[in-house]
């Protein structure tokens, strides 16, 4: 292993203004907030308004705050790394715009897409290129405006998402005792029949899809068979991740989980031995962004976490992808 570390210097984060609330879901379709709140733990989700806005006006906020708060000049940044399943354009993709709006001008940018661990996977691919020692400063973004494929009168789906981006700068740091420790991610390609969104690639291509076969652009789920598969999975990969590195509940500071589901998390945490008030949660306020959960709760708590908190990340996704992550926090705030 190389003596470099991959430490976070900062984070940054954004979610539109617009409250769409449970109450007013009840108005659109036969739903209730009872419901809603008891199965999933969400209340209200942010939607982006506003006509041609992509996930890369939501995206460019979270990182203009991150690059001033850390003083960073965009012109010193080795790459930029977005997941995001929601990308404006196929081509150009998200993080290429972003380049361009800050004027990075030496960066390298590419979109990565796993689901909803996309960010976990983004963090991973950040932290091996400054491992390897080639490049020593990168930003690695998630973000998704999941407004733009929710069909919000299915309402198995149109409940749980909601729309909004974070993002961290990544370091190089010679033989830290911080950052990036360990990883695990997995895949099972055999998921596609339970969360998908057929339409728009190159098996049904938009271009002759987009006017007979709406639905087809929409995502779909089947919410039971999701719900097991990622509670089982996100525990065990967890207590991988713990074993390796013999970490205990107690050692634990923070579990930062994917946000998609309250049941699901409490799940994780109970199996790994962590108490709710270790657990990092907004899902409450913001449903489920997909790319941006676990960025979105690093934004939040970054107050609350402290120079050396141990922190335990936890993805799970359509594909099926899933995966864990330890890292030791590196800064006060
Ligand atoms: N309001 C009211 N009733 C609803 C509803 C809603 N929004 N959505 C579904 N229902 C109904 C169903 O139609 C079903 O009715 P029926 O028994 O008459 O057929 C009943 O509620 C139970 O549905 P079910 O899907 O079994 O509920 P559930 O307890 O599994 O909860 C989810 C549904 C979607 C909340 C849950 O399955 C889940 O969170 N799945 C995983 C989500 C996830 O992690 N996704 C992303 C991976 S990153």
């Amino acid at each position: 292993m190389s003596n470099i570390r991959a430490v976070i210097k900062g984070v940054g984060g954004y979610v539109p203004e617009y409250i769409l609330t449970n109450q007013e879901l009840e108005t659109m379709i036969e739903t209730n907030d009872e419901w809603i709140t008891s199965r999933t733990g969400i209340k209200e989700r942010r939607i982006l308004k506003g006509d041609g806005a992509g996930t890369s006006a939501m995206v460019i906020k979270a990182v203009k705050e991150l690059i001033e708060k850390t003083n960073t000049n965009p012109a010193d940044l080795d790459f930029i790394i977005c997941s995001t399943i929601t990308p404006d354009f196929m081509c150009p993709v998200t993080s290429n715009l972003i380049c361009d709006m800050i004027g990075a001008k030496k960066a390298f940018s590419f979109d990565l897409m796993a689901a909803c661990s996309g960010f976990l996977y983004v963090l991973a691919t950040g932290t091996n290129f400054i491992e390897s020692g080639r490049f020593k400063k990168g930003i690695v973004i998630g973000g998704d405006k999941m407004s733009s494929i929710v069909n919000y009168k299915d309402r198995n789906t149109c409940i749980l998402f909601g729309d909004g981006a974070g993002c961290a700068l990544l370091e190089a740091e010679e033989n830290s005792e911080y950052g990036i420790i360990d990883m695990a991610m997995r895949t099972d390609g055999s998921g596609l029949p339970y969360l998908n969104i057929k339409g728009g690639g190159s098996r049904l291509p938009a271009s002759e899809y987009t006017t007979d076969n709406h639905d087809k652009y929409f995502i779909f789920q089947e919410g039971a068979t999701v719900f097991k598969t990622a509670v089982t999975r996100m525990a065990d990969i967890s207590a991988e991740i713990m074993k390796r590195n013999n970490l205990k509940g107690e050692d634990i500071q923070w579990l930062v989980p994917h946000q998609a589901n309250k049941r699901i998390i409490d799940a994780t945490a109970d199996r790994m031995g962590i108490g709710p008030e270790k657990i990092t949660m907004n899902i409450e306020r913001y449903g489920n962004t997909t790319n941006g959960t676990i960025p979105l709760c690093f934004w939040d708590y970054e107050k609350q976490f402290k120079k050396g908190d141990n922190i335990v990340l936890a993805a799970f996704g359509g594909g099926f992808t899933w995966g864990s992550m330890y890292l030791k926090w590196a800064y006060n705030s």
